[in-house]
């Protein structure tokens, strides 16, 4: 449809120096001065009807293509989006958030540009270029080959600028953007710079920063500047062309050319001058495309490394076993997890313990198919973990992560989020498990309750508030896999013993694994394992552990130590 509007729009515009050409003839020829008024009504109001119907079939002809072009950008994004969503989590550790968000935005944009304005103003040329070839040709060919003869210099020379152009501004894009990570990053962080007063060191570095963008853009404006003196010059050679071999042709006694001819070729030059300079335009265009289209196919092109095939619904009954598991990082190497072996039946609580980086939460991320074994199987109800629905899997588990991300939402939000849309859960119910968190006595003093917005431009909580809250969004799915990662640590004993005893319902009922670093909170687990380098050292509960007086009976008295130490110093 776009191409025809832009036939249809082209043939009344090729009409249009025709009819000044006729007007100039007219002049020459003489007329009388009675007959003046009829004339000008008569051409004028032809040249004005043109215009409207060059402008009617022009406003569809972006109506079509330019909108088009919009909604594949649409579809474009959504199915960048749909794959962000279904890709893992080793995808995440290799690129960066810039990436992402570039390849999602700009250049998505870019391909949009292509498909849009390029594709337009390509056929644009090709029709509007065919069009008056032809109407010149018929008046005179040779006339037609001279004056057209600087316009492929113009295509080429713009198609030079604009690549220019394009490769300057993504430089300055790439500033933009560091400055706005900058920037960001001294909002965040705001309390450590102040208190560590690093607003000169700070400001001097934005200025530093903010340099390197002004060099990159004036580089920019300067390439920028030669793009209309470029375009100018050449029609400005075309056009004095055409008068001087017009005029040399229109002497002679035997051509046919009249003056009005030669109006009508200037106009016709003038008019092909932007299809022309659009040439090297679209071409740097289409150049940016590809290599935009490329970064987003490398994503889209990307398969996740966790696959559930299995779409049955899976009943979790309550048992997790792990059989000489073990992992790797790609990305640093790292052998996490080895050769680990546990089960935990329905209803019992495994405690894991260990030094950071012993490789308990990677135990977890296995566990939640965020990365799949190296060797070994992870069996869940006797069935293997890849082989079953891992939605609903998941769905029926509570974790409650190390690191603690709350959204910028309400806090009733935030609870609610790991709940399906129909799912009934009134205000008490949050309260509930607010409370059995240890943290609605918190919440309650504030002004607006559980409406308190979190994070930016909302309140900030203490690190073992949030833990709390965060363990509230596990808690209130009633999970039947009840998953703690080491999400007491920012509260003090005290307060976990109290949140860990009104646990006791959930945990004495399901499948529970409790992460942690610190004896107290897991002593009363119905097996302790020791974790150290990956590798399991000892297993068996707090009293076996106790006796057999190694890694764990070391422990224990370290911290039963410090605990003591601690309370003397309250006293
Ligand atoms: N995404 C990752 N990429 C590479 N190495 C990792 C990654 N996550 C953790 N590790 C490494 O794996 C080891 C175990 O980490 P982790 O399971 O987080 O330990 P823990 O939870 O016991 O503190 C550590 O040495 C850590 O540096
Ligand atoms: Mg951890």
């Amino acid at each position: 449809m776009g191409v025809l509007f832009i036939i249809a729009s082209n043939l009344f515009y090729v009409y249009m120096p025709k009819l000044v050409g006729q007007a100039t003839d007219q002049f020459d020829d003489g007329f009388e001065p009675e007959d003046w008024f009829s004339i000008a009504l008569s051409l004028g109001g032809i040249y004005i009807l043109m215009s409207i119907g060059k402008g009617i079939f022009l406003f569809f002809t972006r109506q079509t293509i330019i909108v088009v072009s919009r909604y594949i950008e649409f579809d474009l994004k959504n199915e960048v989006y749909k794959q962000y969503q279904r890709l893992t989590y080793n995808f995440y550790k290799r690129n960066n958030t810039g990436d992402l968000m570039n390849r999602i935005s700009e250049d998505v944009s870019h391909v949009r540009m292509y498909l849009g304005p390029g594709v337009m103003y390509t056929v644009n040329l090709s029709v509007l270029f065919i069009l008056t070839f032809t109407f010149m040709a018929d008046i005179s060919l040779k006339l037609t080959l001279f004056t057209l003869a600087p316009l492929p210099i113009m295509s080429f020379l713009v198609y030079k600028v604009s690549s220019r152009m394009n490769r300057q501004s993504t430089q300055v894009q790439r500033q933009q953007s560091r400055i706005s990570t900058f920037v960001q990053e001294t909002f965040s962080g705001i309390s450590v710079l102040k208190a560590y007063s690093g607003e000169s060191k700070f400001k001097d570095e934005f200025n530093e920063e903010a340099d390197t963008y002004l060099g990159k853009h004036m580089d920019l404006v300067k390439t920028n500047a030669l793009f209309m003196p470029t375009i100018t010059f050449l029609i400005g050679v075309s056009t004095i062309l055409t008068i001087y071999l017009g005029g040399v042709m229109a002497i002679d006694p035997d051509s046919n050319i009249s003056p009005g001819n030669i109006v009508t070729f200037v106009f016709y030059v003038n008019m092909l001058t932007w299809p022309f300079a659009s040439v090297g335009w679209v071409t740097s265009l289409i150049q940016r495309a590809a290599a935009s289209q490329d970064r987003i196919n490398e994503f889209l092109d990307e398969e996740p490394e966790v696959k559930s095939t299995n779409n049955e619904q899976f009943d979790f009954k309550g048992d997790v076993a792990f059989q000489n598991v073990s992992y790797t990082f790609p990305t640093s190497g790292i052998n996490a997890v080895r050769n680990l072996s546990f089960s935990i039946k329905k209803g019992e609580t495994l405690a894991i313990l260990g030094r950071t980086g012993s490789g308990k939460s990677t135990v977890i991320n296995l566990l939640m198919r965020q990365f799949d074994p190296e060797n070994g199987q992870i069996l869940i109800d006797g069935k293997p973990l890849f082989g079953i629905n891992i939605n609903d899997f998941r769905k029926q588990a509570g974790v409650v992560p190390q690191e603690v991300f709350l959204f910028s939402d309400s806090i009733r939000n935030n609870v609610k989020f790991g709940l399906t849309e129909d799912s009934e859960v009134t205000d008490a119910d949050i309260i509930k498990v607010l409370k059995t968190t240890h943290v609605w006595h918190n919440i309650k003093s504030f002004k607006t309750g559980l409406d308190t917005v979190l994070g930016e431009r909302g309140v900030n909580l203490s690190g073992g508030q949030k833990q709390r809250i965060s363990i509230a969004r596990a808690l209130i799915r009633n999970p039947k896999l009840l998953i703690l990662d080491d999400c007491l640590s920012a509260v003090d004993t005290e307060t976990e013993e109290i949140i860990l005893n009104n646990l006791k319902e959930q945990i004495e009922k399901n499948t529970t694994l409790i992460v942690s670093h610190r004896v107290s909170s897991i002593r009363n687990a119905d097996r302790i394992l020791v974790l150290d380098h990956g590798s399991k050292v000892e297993e068996g509960t707090h009293e076996e552990l106790l006796a057999l007086d190694g890694v764990y009976a070391e422990m224990y008295a370290k911290q039963l130590l410090e605990d003591q130490k601690e309370s003397e110093n309250e006293e």
